[in-house]
């Protein structure tokens, strides 16, 4: 059993959003296979914007902030999903981050390589218009990558494992069924 912490995090709440199709797939996935499960979405969080360096040292975050980062820490394994927003992830996403993975918690200020989150998996799941192979080939996936290496990575998270799901705008039938199998396969794993 595995301690999974799913970040939803597209900025439009509403259901019909491919991203929360996938969502929900990857929690059924892992539900059925016995994991515990958390969901966070983040469009439902009223985070206002980190403003300044001294909010972000500041040990007294919003209560939103606190029980996001109390989520984090219970958690084994992080799946992260969201829509590709001009080449990254949205900025009510990115703002999240600023917000939740501050000094003290998922860095330190006195050890850059001290991982404070360390022991922990994750997953970023990504869905675009172009053609996934086009955004790693033409444009390095540096969005992603930044999210990877320069947040998770940093505050300890590894493996970071990543799926990138494009052209969305044109899938048939049976590519959906297969993202969503895939999606429960990847929650049943627990990866
Ligand atoms: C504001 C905005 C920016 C977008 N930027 C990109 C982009 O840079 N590259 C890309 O391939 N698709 C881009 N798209 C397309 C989205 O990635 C795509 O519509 C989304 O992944 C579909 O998933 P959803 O139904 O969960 O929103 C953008 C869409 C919007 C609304």
């Amino acid at each position: 059993m595995t301690r999974i912490l799913i970040l939803d995090g597209h900025p439009d709440p509403r259901p019909e959003r491919l991203g929360r199709a996938l969502v929900a797939a990857y929690a059924a996935g892992a539900t059925k296979a016995g994991h515990d499960v958390r969901i966070i979405k983040v469009a439902d969080l009223g985070l206002p914007v980190l403003r300044t360096a001294e909010a972000f040292a500041s040990p007294h975050p919003p209560e939103e902030v606190r029980r996001a980062q109390d989520d984090i820490r219970w958690a084994q394994h992080l799946a992260i999903f969201h829509p590709l927003w001009l080449g990254a992830a949205p900025a009510l996403l990115k703002g999240f981050f600023e917000q939740v993975f501050r000094y003290g918690f998922a860095l330190s200020p006195d050890n850059p390589l001290a991982r404070p989150l360390k022991g922990r998996t994750a997953r970023t799941v990504v869905t675009m218009g172009m053609p996934a192979p086009l955004y790693g080939l033409a444009f390095g996936a540096f969005g992603v990558k930044a999210l990877e290496r320069s947040v998770l990575a940093l505050a300890g998270f590894w493996p970071v494992r990543r799926t990138l799901l494009g052209g969305v705008g044109a899938i048939s039938t049976a590519t959906y069924g297969k993202w969503l199998a895939r999606m429960r396969a990847l929650g049943a794993d627990a990866r």
